[in-house]
C-alpha cells in the first residue's frame, strides 16, 4: 500500500462512491479543494485508490488558530473498512500539516465516524447538526 499527494479530481469518484452517491460526479468538486495551500491523500493498493483524505484550507470561525484545515472527504472502500486504512493514512496527513505549522485541523464528522475521530484526538465541539441528504453531523477539531 502507498500513501501518495493526489490532485483533487481524483478523488471524485471515492468521494460519491462512499459519502455521497445520491450526487453527481459534477457535484464532487468542493470549494476549497483547489484553495492554495490545501492537499489531498490517496491510498493505493495494487494500483488502485482504496482511500481518500482531503485537507483544505478552510477556515471555521467557531474555533481558534490562524492557520486552520479542514479534513473533508475521508472516505476508505467498503472493502477496506476497519483495516488501519483510514488510520494510517489521517497520521499521514497530520505529519504532513506538522510540516506546514498548521494549528488546528476540523471536519464535520458525521455520526457514525465519530468513534473513528474520537480515537484519533478530535473533540466534539457544540450541538449535532443535520447536514440535508446525508443525516447528523458533529463539529469537531484537534490541535496540532
Ligand atoms: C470512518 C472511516 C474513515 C474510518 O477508517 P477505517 O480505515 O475504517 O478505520 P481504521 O481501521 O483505521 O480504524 C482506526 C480505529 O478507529 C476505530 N474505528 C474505525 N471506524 C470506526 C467507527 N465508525 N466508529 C468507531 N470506531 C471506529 C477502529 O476500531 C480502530 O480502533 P483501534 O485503533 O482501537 O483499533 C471509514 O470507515 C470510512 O470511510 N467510512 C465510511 C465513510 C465515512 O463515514 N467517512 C467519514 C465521513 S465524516
Amino acid at each position: 500500500m502507498r500513501i501518495r499527494f493526489i490532485p483533487s479530481n481524483e478523488t471524485h469518484e471515492l468521494r460519491q462512491r462512499v459519502l455521497r452517491p445520491a450526487q453527481t460526479i459534477a457535484e464532487m468538486e468542493w470549494t476549497f479543494d483547489r484553495a492554495e495551500g490545501s492537499f489531498h491523500l490517496g491510498t493505493e493498493k495494487d494500483d488502485e485508490l482504496i482511500a481518500i483524505a482531503s485537507f483544505l484550507r478552510e477556515p471555521c470561525e467557531q474555533l481558534p488558530g490562524k492557520l486552520q484545515y479542514r479534513l473533508r472527504g475521508m472516505a476508505i472502500t467498503a472493502e477496506h473498512q476497519g483495516q488501519g486504512v483510514g488510520a494510517a493514512l489521517l497520521r499521514s496527513g497530520l505529519e504532513h500539516l506538522h510540516q506546514l505549522k498548521a494549528d488546528l485541523v476540523w471536519c464535520n464528522a458525521r455520526e457514525g465516524a465519530l468513534g473513528f475521530y474520537g480515537k484519533k484526538g478530535f473533540i466534539a465541539q457544540g450541538s449535532a447538526f443535520i447536514i440535508e441528504g446525508i443525516g447528523l453531523h458533529h463539529l469537531m477539531y484537534r490541535t496540532l
